[in-house]
């Protein structure tokens, strides 16, 4: 029942959080998510939410520590509330990148925060993209990982880029994400195979797929630097491409990322609203933000219905 819900956002990305509210129908529930002068997080619920189905909206982006500690503490306030469960609405998931120990004696912290979260007193998760599926399987509580896809074949269908178009892996981790996506857009694939053959000397871009005279489409989920993408734009420019563009899922864009992307071959960036753009992403020449507001707002009211949400990997 709709009528049961309370949703929250924290201080990560609100415009997202507003938008979903608007999808649903629903107010965000008034609270306080502010910081001592010392820059200790307070929160403050102003609504009643005793047996109520609480969901908290906040990406764990940058920065990183400050929204997921606010995530943690809003849950806390929120099981000692009674919430009768607890959401939590993590678009983006920080540190999914650390999944596994790269080396002796380094952490696993994409668990350790799966069990901060659960301890903290999260009933269930909801997500997008994230950086590897099986970390679905770090928590032992029910955990939805939602596709980006489906909007962004939508858009592509939309701008008239579906025609000629061949889905581009950037890197050979991303393959099974991009032939997914091929399928789905009914598009062949191509990968940018990164090769570095003697230590010291630089990286050789291989394109396996021939890529002359496509609009090409680059997928990931995670932009970070920007590296990637825009060596791999420069790659496909090379082999005699039509256009580059990419569509990506979360837009990290640490230090120069933007001007680099402005400055690139790419067409157009395409990212989704799971971290909030910044002002230099908003005026970007090249860059363009869809909203996956009505996917996660939909998410929210079938799992409020207790209906199934898979329809929506469709
Ligand atoms: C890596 O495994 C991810 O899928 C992205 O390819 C990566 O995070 C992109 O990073 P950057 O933009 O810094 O090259």
């Amino acid at each position: 029942m709709l009528g049961n819900m309370k949703i929250l956002a924290g201080n990560a990305n609100p415009p997202l959080a507003e938008a979903i509210a608007a999808y649903l129908g629903e107010p965000l529930t008034r609270c306080h998510v502010r910081r001592f002068a010392d820059l200790e997080i307070f929160v403050e619920i102003l609504e009643n939410v005793r047996g109520r189905d609480a969901f908290i909206i906040q990406s764990t982006s940058f920065p990183t520590n400050d929204n997921l500690m606010e995530l943690l503490i809003m849950i806390d306030a929120l099981r000692r509330a009674s919430a009768q469960r607890i959401t939590a609405v993590i678009p983006y998931f920080g540190y999914a990148r650390q999944d596994r120990k790269p080396g002796p004696r380094s952490p696993i912290s994409a668990k350790l925060v799966a069990n901060l979260l659960t301890r903290a007193g999260a009933d269930r998760v909801l997500t997008v993209d994230l950086h590897a599926g099986q970390i679905q399987g770090f928590f032992d509580i029910p955990t939805d990982n939602l596709f980006a896809a489906p909007t962004m074949v939508r858009d592509i269908k939309e701008r008239g880029i579906a025609e000629n178009a061949m889905v581009v892996s950037p890197d050979v981790g991303g393959v099974v994400r991009a032939r997914a996506f091929a399928k789905r857009l009914d598009a062949p694939l191509a990968i940018v195979d990164k090769r570095r053959e003697r230590a010291g000397e630089s990286e050789v871009m291989n394109i396996i797929g021939d890529v002359a005279g496509r609009n090409c489409v680059l997928l990931d989920d995670i932009i970070d630097s920007g590296g990637t993408l825009c060596n791999a734009a420069d790659a496909l420019i090379a082999k005699g491409a039509a256009s580059v563009s990419a569509y990506i899922t979360h837009g990290v864009l640490s230090g120069g990322a933007v001007a680099r992307i402005s400055a690139s071959q790419l067409t157009e960036l395409v990212l989704t609203d799971t971290i909030a753009p910044t002002e230099a992403v908003r005026v970007a020449r090249n860059i363009r933000v869809i909203s996956i507001a009505p996917l996660i707002g939909e998410a929210i009211a079938r799992i409020a219905k207790e209906e199934s949400v898979s329809i929506l990997f469709d």
